[in-house]
């Protein structure tokens, strides 16, 4: 069987530790607020359970309307054929540690639950939760390919889901070290894909557990032929990229000069961002590498257009956020709803219940688009987690 790690021996060695706990597929409407005065005052409060507020990007022709969670166009998720050879030779591949030792914090937050459906949750068995609709959603949408989770050898994660591969990759997990370790281990992956000499079998593509892939994302290597590394990127003017999906090209070439590229990244890192905050470190270290390109132009940021560029050494393609990396917005601020063609909603921060909410509502109805108006319908609302 085709398969996209290299490092398979290495799972006989971990011992199965978890019992994946099984998502309620009971999506409570009873649960669901619509009222606006409701939504109006909690605005600033983190909620524990799903609020309807208006849907933005109404009257917009390329926008997702929405009646309740009742989808009122089709999206392009809707009308590919996702049920056919979607992901064929495409490896998702992300990084995740549990934190399971014992520590005073851990105590403390394992202690915390919260409840998802009728599920209750501790704090990292929330988090496996988030991963584990991850690799659903992955499941649903594209269901030819794999996953590869690139973890701390100490975490003993194990995942028992036939597209899913646990891949041990030694380094420092720390929570304060993660974002410099998960480009380390991305440079370790390729590394191993480069010496194994199976390149050219799957693309990669590279991104956070927090991302519900709603969308064949595999179209982009076709679509864009010449690129080794694709970033996603928005007009924000500090913030213009998110390190939250990386694709690389699986031919030699594209893993080599991803490889290049990436350890720029990581050179970037820890000459310069060592004191950011350990979640920004990463982001802030990918704009630099972008922006110090002499010919590198930051207004295409400001453009919904793809593009490419020669960026140390590689062909860097530049997809727009709004549809390969889309995210809920939080509180108040401009908002134009979502595109008909989005691929992949990002929930970033205090989202993580939206997408357990949202993979239980799609479990229940088998309907992206409209699992596509709750997630839009809820996009202001702040979470407990
Ligand atoms: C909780 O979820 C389970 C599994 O989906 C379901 O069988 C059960 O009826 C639900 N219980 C309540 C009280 O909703
Ligand atoms: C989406 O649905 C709305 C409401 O029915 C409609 O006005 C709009 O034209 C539709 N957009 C597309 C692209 O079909
Ligand atoms: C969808 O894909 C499957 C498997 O590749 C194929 O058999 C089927 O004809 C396709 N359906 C459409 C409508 O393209
Ligand atoms: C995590 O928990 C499992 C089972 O509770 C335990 O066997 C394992 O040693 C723990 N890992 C760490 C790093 O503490
Ligand atoms: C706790 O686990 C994390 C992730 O597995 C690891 O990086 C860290 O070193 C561990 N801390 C202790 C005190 O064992």
């Amino acid at each position: 069987m085709r398969s996209c790690s290299g490092w398979r021996r290495f799972l006989l060695l971990i011992p199965v530790l978890f019992v994946l706990p099984h998502l309620s597929s009971v999506f409570e409407f009873s649960s669901i607020s619509t009222k606006k005065e409701e939504s109006r005052s909690i605005r600033s409060k983190k909620l524990d359970h799903i609020v309807l507020g208006s849907v933005a990007g109404q009257g917009l022709p390329d926008r997702l309307h929405c009646r309740g969670t009742k989808a009122l166009n089709r999206t392009h998720a809707s009308t590919s054929n996702v049920t056919g050879g979607a992901g064929n030779g495409v490896c998702f591949v992300t990084v995740f540690t549990v934190y399971n030792n014992t520590s005073v914090e851990n105590v403390k937050s394992s202690n915390m639950v919260s409840v998802v459906g009728n599920v209750t949750y501790s704090k990292q068995e929330r988090s496996m939760a988030v991963l584990n609709a991850f690799t659903n959603f992955i499941q649903v949408t594209m269901p030819k390919s794999n996953v590869v989770i690139l973890t701390d050898p100490a975490s003993e994660l194990s995942i028992e889901q036939s597209n899913v591969m646990v891949q041990p990759v030694w380094g420092d997990y720390s929570r304060s070290n993660l974002m410099l370790q998960r480009i380390r281990s991305y440079i370790m992956f390729l590394e191993i894909k480069l010496e194994k000499n199976d390149g050219g079998i799957n693309h990669y593509l590279l991104t956070d557990s927090d991302i519900a892939v709603v969308d064949n994302i595999g179209t982009i290597f076709e679509k864009h032929p010449n690129f080794h590394i694709a970033l996603t990127f928005r007009n924000n003017k500090d913030q213009p990229l998110n390190s939250g999906f990386i694709a690389v090209r699986g031919s030699r070439e594209g893993i080599l000069r991803a490889k290049v590229f990436l350890e720029q990244v990581l050179k970037a890192y820890k000459t310069k961002y060592m004191k950011a905050s350990r979640m920004l470190g990463d982001q802030l270290a990918l704009v630099w590498v972008v922006k110090s390109h002499p010919s590198f132009d930051a207004k295409r940021f400001t453009k919904l257009q793809p593009f490419t560029q020669e960026i140390a050494g590689a062909s860097v393609l530049f997809l727009p956020c709004a549809l390969y990396n889309w995210t809920p917005p939080e509180g108040a601020g401009q908002f134009h709803g979502m595109p008909l063609d989005v691929k992949i909603v990002h929930f970033k921060g205090s989202r993580k219940r939206l997408m357990l909410e949202a993979w239980n509502f799609y479990k229940s109805t088998s309907n992206i688009p409209d699992m596509l108006c709750l997630v839009l319908g809820s996009g202001r609302t702040k979470y407990d987690f």
